[in-house]
């Protein structure tokens, strides 16, 4: 008896966990908006995460979600949790958070000459 009122307990536990890890998981992303943008003059940028990382075959998650600390990049850590505006603050100016997107985005793409350069091939209408 007392065995099965655990085996119960650890069930919903499980599910509860499950739930968690769905809510939070980076399959449902298709497209980037970051909320710090609080007028948007184009769509959304298009990004079918986990099919785009494996297609471009980019292995650390630190490429985008990546941790500084003093000017270095900190290999084995990483900021998924947070969305680039929390450390790439707007404070009134989008400029310098649009120029960190981009650059990383399209300038990866024109660096190997894969993915789209475009306006209008990421803001898709
Ligand atoms: C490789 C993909 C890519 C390309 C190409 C690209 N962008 Fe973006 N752009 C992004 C991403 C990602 C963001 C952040 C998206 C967001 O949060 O809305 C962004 C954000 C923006 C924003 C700020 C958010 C908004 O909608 O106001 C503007 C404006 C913008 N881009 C304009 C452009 C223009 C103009 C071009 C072409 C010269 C361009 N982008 C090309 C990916 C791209
Ligand atoms: C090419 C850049 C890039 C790479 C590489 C990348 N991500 Fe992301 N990821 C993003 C962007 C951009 C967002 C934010 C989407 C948004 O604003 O809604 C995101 C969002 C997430 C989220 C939050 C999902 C949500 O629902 O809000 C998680 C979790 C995540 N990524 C995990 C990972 C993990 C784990 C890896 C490595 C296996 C990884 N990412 C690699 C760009 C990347
Ligand atoms: C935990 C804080 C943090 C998060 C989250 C973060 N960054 Fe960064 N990022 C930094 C720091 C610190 C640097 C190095 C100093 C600098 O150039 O701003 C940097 C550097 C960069 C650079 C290269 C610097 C340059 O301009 O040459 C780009 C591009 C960039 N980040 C884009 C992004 C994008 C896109 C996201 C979201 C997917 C993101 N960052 C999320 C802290 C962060
Ligand atoms: C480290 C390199 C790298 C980074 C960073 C990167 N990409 Fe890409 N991306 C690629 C490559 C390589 C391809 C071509 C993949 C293929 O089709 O073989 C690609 C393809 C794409 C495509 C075409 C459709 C697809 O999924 O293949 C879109 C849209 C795209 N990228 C958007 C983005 C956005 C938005 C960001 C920033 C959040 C981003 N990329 C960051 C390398 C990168």
């Amino acid at each position: 008896m007392k065995k099965k009122i655990w085996t119960l307990n650890s069930i919903a536990v499980m599910v509860v966990a499950i739930v968690v890890v769905t809510a939070y998981s980076q399959e449902n992303v298709k497209s980037v908006q970051d909320s710090a943008f609080k007028t948007n003059m184009r769509p959304g940028a298009v990004f079918l995460h986990d099919e785009h990382n494996g297609k471009a075959e980019i292995d650390d998650c630190g490429t985008c979600h990546h941790v500084y600390k003093d000017g270095v990049k900190i290999e084995d850590e990483t900021s998924e949790d947070m969305e680039c505006s929390e450390c790439h603050r707007i404070n009134g100016n989008t400029v310098t958070l649009v120029a960190k997107y981009h650059l990383r985005c399209k300038g990866c793409h024109e660096e190997k000459k894969a993915g789209p350069v475009m306006c209008s091939d990421c803001h898709v209408k």
